[in-house]
Protein backbone atom coordinates (compact mmCIF):
# COMPACT_ATOMS: atom_id res chain seq x y z
CA UNK A 1 0.00 0.00 0.00
CA UNK A 2 1.19 3.25 -0.94
CA UNK A 3 1.84 5.58 1.84
CA UNK A 4 1.19 9.53 1.99
CA UNK A 5 3.85 10.67 0.22
CA UNK A 6 3.79 8.46 -3.05
CA UNK A 7 0.83 10.97 -4.04
CA UNK A 8 3.83 13.60 -4.50
CA UNK A 9 5.37 12.01 -7.17
CA UNK A 10 6.83 14.01 -9.89
CA UNK A 11 5.19 16.77 -9.25
CA UNK A 12 6.20 20.58 -9.34
CA UNK A 13 4.39 23.43 -7.92
CA UNK A 14 5.08 26.87 -8.48
CA UNK A 15 4.48 29.61 -5.53
CA UNK A 16 2.97 32.51 -6.16
CA UNK A 17 5.72 35.02 -5.37
CA UNK A 18 4.96 38.49 -6.31
CA UNK A 19 8.53 39.01 -8.18
CA UNK A 20 7.81 35.62 -10.34
CA UNK A 21 10.69 34.41 -9.05
CA UNK A 22 9.26 31.55 -7.14
CA UNK A 23 10.07 28.75 -5.00
CA UNK A 24 9.39 25.82 -6.19
CA UNK A 25 7.89 22.65 -4.54
CA UNK A 26 9.27 19.55 -6.07
CA UNK A 27 7.87 15.98 -5.01
CA UNK A 28 10.04 13.34 -6.80
CA UNK A 29 9.44 10.52 -4.01
CA UNK A 30 8.93 7.52 -3.52
CA UNK A 31 8.06 7.46 0.60
CA UNK A 32 8.13 10.92 2.07
CA UNK A 33 10.26 12.47 -0.09
CA UNK A 34 9.67 16.70 0.12
CA UNK A 35 11.75 19.02 -0.79
CA UNK A 36 11.77 22.74 -2.63
CA UNK A 37 13.39 23.11 -5.78
CA UNK A 38 14.75 26.40 -7.53
CA UNK A 39 13.81 27.71 -10.34
CA UNK A 40 15.80 26.14 -12.60
CA UNK A 41 15.28 29.10 -15.55
CA UNK A 42 16.40 31.60 -12.79
CA UNK A 43 17.80 29.84 -10.33
CA UNK A 44 21.55 29.71 -8.63
CA UNK A 45 22.48 27.92 -11.74
CA UNK A 46 23.13 31.30 -13.70
CA UNK A 47 25.49 32.46 -10.41
CA UNK A 48 29.07 32.25 -11.14
CA UNK A 49 29.54 34.95 -9.01
CA UNK A 50 32.66 34.65 -6.39
CA UNK A 51 31.84 36.01 -2.49
CA UNK A 52 34.64 37.84 -0.59
CA UNK A 53 35.06 35.88 2.77
CA UNK A 54 36.61 38.27 5.61
CA UNK A 55 38.75 36.06 8.07
CA UNK A 56 39.98 37.30 11.37
CA UNK A 57 43.65 37.25 9.85
CA UNK A 58 43.95 37.54 6.28
CA UNK A 59 42.72 40.55 4.40
CA UNK A 60 40.48 38.24 2.52
CA UNK A 61 40.19 35.17 0.57
CA UNK A 62 37.74 34.99 -2.68
CA UNK A 63 35.51 31.71 -2.19
CA UNK A 64 33.31 30.80 -5.70
CA UNK A 65 29.58 30.79 -4.11
CA UNK A 66 28.49 28.57 -7.15
CA UNK A 67 31.66 26.22 -5.43
CA UNK A 68 30.62 26.10 -1.92
CA UNK A 69 26.97 24.64 -3.37
CA UNK A 70 28.52 22.25 -5.65
CA UNK A 71 30.57 20.63 -2.91
CA UNK A 72 27.79 20.54 -0.21
CA UNK A 73 25.54 19.13 -3.13
CA UNK A 74 28.10 16.87 -4.47
CA UNK A 75 28.48 15.70 -0.52
CA UNK A 76 24.80 15.01 0.32
CA UNK A 77 24.20 13.41 -3.31
CA UNK A 78 27.18 10.63 -2.65
CA UNK A 79 25.63 9.87 0.83
CA UNK A 80 22.32 9.06 -0.92
CA UNK A 81 20.39 12.18 0.45
CA UNK A 82 17.54 13.07 -1.64
CA UNK A 83 17.32 16.50 -3.18
CA UNK A 84 20.51 17.19 -2.49
CA UNK A 85 20.83 20.60 -4.95
CA UNK A 86 17.73 22.28 -3.62
CA UNK A 87 18.47 21.57 -0.13
CA UNK A 88 21.58 23.49 -0.35
CA UNK A 89 20.52 26.31 -2.20
CA UNK A 90 17.41 26.50 0.82
CA UNK A 91 20.14 26.22 3.26
CA UNK A 92 22.78 28.76 1.64
CA UNK A 93 19.53 31.24 1.22
CA UNK A 94 18.65 30.67 4.59
CA UNK A 95 22.03 31.46 6.00
CA UNK A 96 21.53 34.69 3.95
CA UNK A 97 18.45 35.80 5.71
CA UNK A 98 16.28 35.01 2.00
CA UNK A 99 14.47 32.68 0.64
CA UNK A 100 16.24 31.81 -2.40
CA UNK A 101 19.27 31.56 -3.26
CA UNK A 102 19.20 34.16 -5.97
CA UNK A 103 18.09 36.62 -3.80
CA UNK A 104 21.45 37.00 -1.90
CA UNK A 105 22.64 40.10 -3.17
CA UNK A 106 26.44 38.96 -4.52
CA UNK A 107 27.94 41.33 -2.97
CA UNK A 108 27.48 40.37 0.58
CA UNK A 109 30.39 39.55 2.90
CA UNK A 110 30.69 35.92 3.05
CA UNK A 111 31.94 35.63 6.74
CA UNK A 112 33.29 32.93 8.53
CA UNK A 113 30.73 32.97 10.83
CA UNK A 114 28.18 32.44 7.45
CA UNK A 115 30.32 29.26 5.99
CA UNK A 116 30.07 27.77 9.64
CA UNK A 117 26.59 27.91 9.36
CA UNK A 118 25.52 26.63 6.20
CA UNK A 119 28.26 23.80 7.44
CA UNK A 120 26.56 23.29 10.26
CA UNK A 121 23.12 23.29 8.94
CA UNK A 122 24.08 21.28 6.05
CA UNK A 123 25.85 18.66 8.24
CA UNK A 124 22.24 18.27 9.62
CA UNK A 125 21.17 17.59 5.96
CA UNK A 126 23.75 14.72 5.95
CA UNK A 127 22.04 13.23 9.19
CA UNK A 128 18.51 13.10 7.36
CA UNK A 129 16.98 15.70 8.94
CA UNK A 130 14.44 17.28 6.86
CA UNK A 131 15.73 21.26 5.52
CA UNK A 132 11.95 22.30 6.60
CA UNK A 133 13.40 21.91 10.44
CA UNK A 134 17.07 22.66 9.51
CA UNK A 135 15.95 26.38 8.07
CA UNK A 136 13.00 26.66 11.33
CA UNK A 137 10.57 28.23 8.50
CA UNK A 138 8.14 26.76 5.39
CA UNK A 139 5.36 28.19 3.45
CA UNK A 140 1.49 27.10 3.29
CA UNK A 141 0.22 28.96 0.32
CA UNK A 142 1.37 32.75 1.33
CA UNK A 143 2.10 32.11 4.73
CA UNK A 144 5.50 31.63 6.02
CA UNK A 145 5.45 29.42 9.18
CA UNK A 146 7.72 28.69 11.49
CA UNK A 147 8.32 24.84 11.58
CA UNK A 148 9.76 23.12 15.02
CA UNK A 149 10.32 19.27 15.15
CA UNK A 150 8.74 17.40 15.66
CA UNK A 151 5.46 18.87 14.58
CA UNK A 152 4.59 17.26 10.91
CA UNK A 153 5.57 19.58 8.20
CA UNK A 154 2.60 20.73 6.26
CA UNK A 155 1.94 18.50 2.65
CA UNK A 156 0.80 20.64 -0.57
CA UNK A 157 -2.28 18.26 -0.26
CA UNK A 158 -3.24 20.59 2.67
CA UNK A 159 -2.67 23.60 0.75
CA UNK A 160 -5.44 22.17 -1.22
CA UNK A 161 -7.80 21.34 1.32
CA UNK A 162 -7.56 24.73 2.92
CA UNK A 163 -8.79 26.40 -0.70
CA UNK A 164 -11.13 23.62 -1.35
CA UNK A 165 -12.92 24.49 2.66
CA UNK A 166 -12.92 28.21 2.03
CA UNK A 167 -14.49 28.06 -1.21
CA UNK A 168 -17.22 25.49 0.14
CA UNK A 169 -17.47 27.84 3.31
CA UNK A 170 -21.07 27.02 4.34
CA UNK A 171 -21.78 30.30 5.51
CA UNK A 172 -22.24 33.80 3.75
CA UNK A 173 -18.32 35.60 3.58
CA UNK A 174 -19.88 38.34 6.18
CA UNK A 175 -21.32 35.80 8.68
CA UNK A 176 -19.93 34.80 11.36
CA UNK A 177 -18.87 31.52 12.39
CA UNK A 178 -16.38 29.32 14.08
CA UNK A 179 -14.43 26.12 12.95
CA UNK A 180 -12.93 23.59 15.03
CA UNK A 181 -9.56 21.74 13.79
CA UNK A 182 -8.60 18.09 15.27
CA UNK A 183 -4.64 17.80 14.85
CA UNK A 184 -3.94 21.53 14.30
CA UNK A 185 0.18 20.37 14.24
CA UNK A 186 1.96 24.35 12.64
CA UNK A 187 -1.85 25.42 12.67
CA UNK A 188 -1.54 25.71 8.69
CA UNK A 189 -4.70 24.90 8.07
CA UNK A 190 -6.32 26.96 10.47
CA UNK A 191 -4.51 30.11 10.05
CA UNK A 192 -5.43 29.96 6.71
CA UNK A 193 -8.84 29.77 7.28
CA UNK A 194 -8.73 32.40 9.33
CA UNK A 195 -7.04 34.60 7.28
CA UNK A 196 -8.96 34.00 4.54
CA UNK A 197 -12.24 34.44 6.01
CA UNK A 198 -12.18 37.71 8.80
CA UNK A 199 -15.29 36.78 10.71
CA UNK A 200 -14.78 33.25 11.30
CA UNK A 201 -12.94 32.25 14.69
CA UNK A 202 -11.26 28.76 15.48
CA UNK A 203 -10.73 25.74 18.28
CA UNK A 204 -7.83 23.82 17.37
CA UNK A 205 -6.81 21.11 19.49
CA UNK A 206 -3.74 18.78 19.30
CA UNK A 207 -2.26 16.05 21.86
CA UNK A 208 1.10 17.14 21.47
CA UNK A 209 1.84 20.12 23.54
CA UNK A 210 4.65 21.19 20.93
CA UNK A 211 2.08 21.51 18.22
CA UNK A 212 -0.28 23.58 20.11
CA UNK A 213 2.43 26.39 21.83
CA UNK A 214 3.98 26.52 17.23
CA UNK A 215 0.02 26.73 16.47
CA UNK A 216 0.67 30.19 18.84
CA UNK A 217 3.19 30.98 18.01
CA UNK A 218 2.29 30.97 14.16
CA UNK A 219 -0.89 33.16 14.97
CA UNK A 220 0.92 35.81 16.41
CA UNK A 221 2.96 36.14 13.39
CA UNK A 222 -0.15 36.69 11.82
CA UNK A 223 -1.71 38.87 14.05
CA UNK A 224 -4.85 35.88 14.51
CA UNK A 225 -4.46 35.18 17.72
CA UNK A 226 -7.43 36.57 19.01
CA UNK A 227 -9.69 34.56 16.97
CA UNK A 228 -7.73 31.14 17.49
CA UNK A 229 -7.96 29.11 21.07
CA UNK A 230 -5.75 26.40 21.01
CA UNK A 231 -6.39 23.44 23.40
CA UNK A 232 -3.63 20.13 24.30
CA UNK A 233 -5.99 17.46 24.28
CA UNK A 234 -6.52 14.15 23.09
CA UNK A 235 -9.91 13.43 21.09
CA UNK A 236 -9.98 9.66 22.75
CA UNK A 237 -10.12 11.45 26.12
CA UNK A 238 -13.90 12.06 27.37
CA UNK A 239 -13.08 15.14 28.78
CA UNK A 240 -11.26 16.81 25.77
CA UNK A 241 -14.41 15.75 24.10
CA UNK A 242 -16.64 17.82 26.49
CA UNK A 243 -14.44 20.74 26.31
CA UNK A 244 -14.63 21.09 22.70
CA UNK A 245 -18.55 20.51 22.74
CA UNK A 246 -18.48 23.77 25.46
CA UNK A 247 -17.03 26.18 22.84
CA UNK A 248 -19.15 24.71 19.81
CA UNK A 249 -21.25 23.72 18.01
CA UNK A 250 -19.29 24.57 14.77
CA UNK A 251 -20.11 25.02 11.28
CA UNK A 252 -16.93 23.17 10.68
CA UNK A 253 -15.00 20.74 11.60
CA UNK A 254 -11.92 20.12 9.44
CA UNK A 255 -8.98 17.29 10.37
CA UNK A 256 -6.04 15.99 8.56
CA UNK A 257 -5.61 13.17 11.24
CA UNK A 258 -3.08 10.64 11.70
CA UNK A 259 -4.27 7.61 9.17
CA UNK A 260 -0.90 5.79 7.85
CA UNK A 261 -1.53 1.98 8.60
CA UNK A 262 0.76 0.13 10.50
CA UNK A 263 2.64 -1.33 7.23
CA UNK A 264 2.85 2.43 5.81
CA UNK A 265 4.58 3.57 9.11
CA UNK A 266 7.63 0.71 7.77
CA UNK A 267 7.68 2.30 4.42
CA UNK A 268 8.78 6.08 5.34
CA UNK A 269 11.78 8.32 4.02
CA UNK A 270 14.18 8.37 6.69
CA UNK A 271 13.20 12.42 7.17
CA UNK A 272 9.84 11.22 7.95
CA UNK A 273 10.61 7.70 10.22
CA UNK A 274 13.75 9.59 11.84
CA UNK A 275 11.94 13.21 12.91
CA UNK A 276 8.46 13.80 12.55
CA UNK A 277 6.22 12.92 15.11
CA UNK A 278 4.92 8.98 14.53
CA UNK A 279 1.64 10.35 16.47
CA UNK A 280 0.92 12.71 13.98
CA UNK A 281 1.17 9.66 11.34
CA UNK A 282 0.39 6.38 12.68
CA UNK A 283 -3.33 5.77 12.51
CA UNK A 284 -3.35 2.25 13.93
CA UNK A 285 -3.57 -1.32 12.23
CA UNK A 286 -5.52 0.19 9.26
CA UNK A 287 -4.98 3.66 10.02
CA UNK A 288 -9.03 4.24 10.92
CA UNK A 289 -8.40 5.20 14.78
CA UNK A 290 -8.89 8.41 14.91
CA UNK A 291 -10.72 8.88 11.35
CA UNK A 292 -13.37 6.97 13.58
CA UNK A 293 -13.39 8.60 16.58
CA UNK A 294 -13.55 11.81 14.62
CA UNK A 295 -16.96 10.46 12.84
CA UNK A 296 -18.10 9.13 16.07
CA UNK A 297 -17.89 12.11 17.95
CA UNK A 298 -19.22 14.56 14.95
CA UNK A 299 -22.61 14.84 16.21
CA UNK A 300 -21.57 15.95 19.23
CA UNK A 301 -19.53 18.66 17.24
CA UNK A 302 -21.11 20.24 14.70
CA UNK A 303 -24.25 22.37 14.98
CA UNK A 304 -26.26 21.50 12.06
CA UNK A 305 -27.37 20.14 8.70
CA UNK A 306 -25.57 23.02 6.91
CA UNK A 307 -22.85 22.38 8.71
CA UNK A 308 -19.66 20.52 7.43
CA UNK A 309 -17.28 17.79 8.30
CA UNK A 310 -13.52 18.23 6.05
CA UNK A 311 -11.20 14.88 6.48
CA UNK A 312 -8.07 14.48 4.58
CA UNK A 313 -7.66 10.75 4.79
CA UNK A 314 -4.79 8.04 2.91
CA UNK A 315 -5.83 6.66 -0.68
CA UNK A 316 -7.81 3.79 0.10
CA UNK A 317 -10.04 5.31 2.94
CA UNK A 318 -12.72 7.79 1.63
CA UNK A 319 -14.40 4.33 0.44
CA UNK A 320 -14.57 2.84 3.91
CA UNK A 321 -14.99 5.97 5.41
CA UNK A 322 -18.20 6.12 3.08
CA UNK A 323 -19.56 2.35 4.44
CA UNK A 324 -18.16 3.27 7.95
CA UNK A 325 -20.97 6.14 7.94
CA UNK A 326 -23.60 3.79 6.24
CA UNK A 327 -23.10 0.87 9.31
CA UNK A 328 -23.14 3.60 11.64
CA UNK A 329 -26.57 5.34 11.40
CA UNK A 330 -25.84 6.42 15.09
CA UNK A 331 -23.37 8.58 13.82
CA UNK A 332 -26.09 10.88 11.99
CA UNK A 333 -24.06 11.32 9.16
CA UNK A 334 -24.13 11.70 5.51
CA UNK A 335 -21.24 10.95 3.32
CA UNK A 336 -21.63 13.69 0.76
CA UNK A 337 -18.15 13.42 -1.54
CA UNK A 338 -14.66 12.91 -2.28
CA UNK A 339 -12.54 15.70 -3.85
CA UNK A 340 -9.12 14.56 -5.50
CA UNK A 341 -5.82 15.83 -4.92
CA UNK A 342 -3.13 17.30 -7.13
CA UNK A 343 -2.59 13.99 -8.41
CA UNK A 344 -6.22 12.78 -9.30
CA UNK A 345 -6.38 10.76 -6.47
CA UNK A 346 -9.61 10.77 -4.28
CA UNK A 347 -8.09 12.35 -0.42
CA UNK A 348 -10.24 15.22 0.87
CA UNK A 349 -13.99 13.82 2.15
CA UNK A 350 -17.07 15.98 2.63
CA UNK A 351 -19.52 14.69 4.87
CA UNK A 352 -22.53 16.58 6.52
CA UNK A 353 -24.82 15.93 9.73
CA UNK A 354 -27.88 14.24 8.84
CA UNK A 355 -30.25 16.30 11.51
C1 LIG B 1 -1.23 14.70 10.12
S1 LIG B 1 -0.90 15.83 11.44
C2 LIG B 1 -1.75 17.25 10.80
C3 LIG B 1 -1.12 18.53 11.24
C4 LIG B 1 -1.70 19.77 10.54
N1 LIG B 1 -3.11 19.89 10.71
C5 LIG B 1 -1.38 19.73 9.06
O1 LIG B 1 -2.30 19.46 8.27
O2 LIG B 1 -0.22 19.95 8.68
C6 LIG B 1 -1.99 15.21 12.68
C7 LIG B 1 -2.00 15.99 14.00
O3 LIG B 1 -2.94 15.35 14.87
C8 LIG B 1 -2.43 15.32 16.19
N2 LIG B 1 -3.07 14.21 16.90
C9 LIG B 1 -2.81 12.90 16.76
N3 LIG B 1 -3.58 12.18 17.57
C10 LIG B 1 -4.38 13.06 18.25
C11 LIG B 1 -5.38 12.90 19.24
N4 LIG B 1 -5.72 11.71 19.68
N5 LIG B 1 -5.99 14.01 19.72
C12 LIG B 1 -5.62 15.24 19.25
N6 LIG B 1 -4.67 15.44 18.31
C13 LIG B 1 -4.06 14.36 17.82
C14 LIG B 1 -0.93 15.14 16.00
O4 LIG B 1 -0.22 15.57 17.14
C15 LIG B 1 -0.66 15.97 14.75
O5 LIG B 1 -0.28 17.29 15.07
Amino acid sequence: MSCLFNLLRNYVYRRSAADGLCRKYMYTATCGRYCTSLSIEKGYRSFSTSFHVHNRTSHSKVISFSRLIQTWTERLSRADVPEAECSVNLIVAHAFGKKMVHEVDMKTVLSEQILRSIDEMCSERLKRVPVQYIIGEWDFHDMTLEMRQPVLIPRPETEELASIIVDEWPLEREQEGTFLEIGCGTGALSLYILSKLPNVQCIAVDKSETACTLTLTNASRFNLQDRIQVIHGDIFKDQTISELSCNGPYNVLVSNPPYLTSDEMDTLEKEVAGYEDHGALHGGTDGLDIICRILAESCNLIKDKQSVLWLEVGLEQPEKIKKIVELHPEFMLSYIKTIQDFTQRGRFCKLQLKK
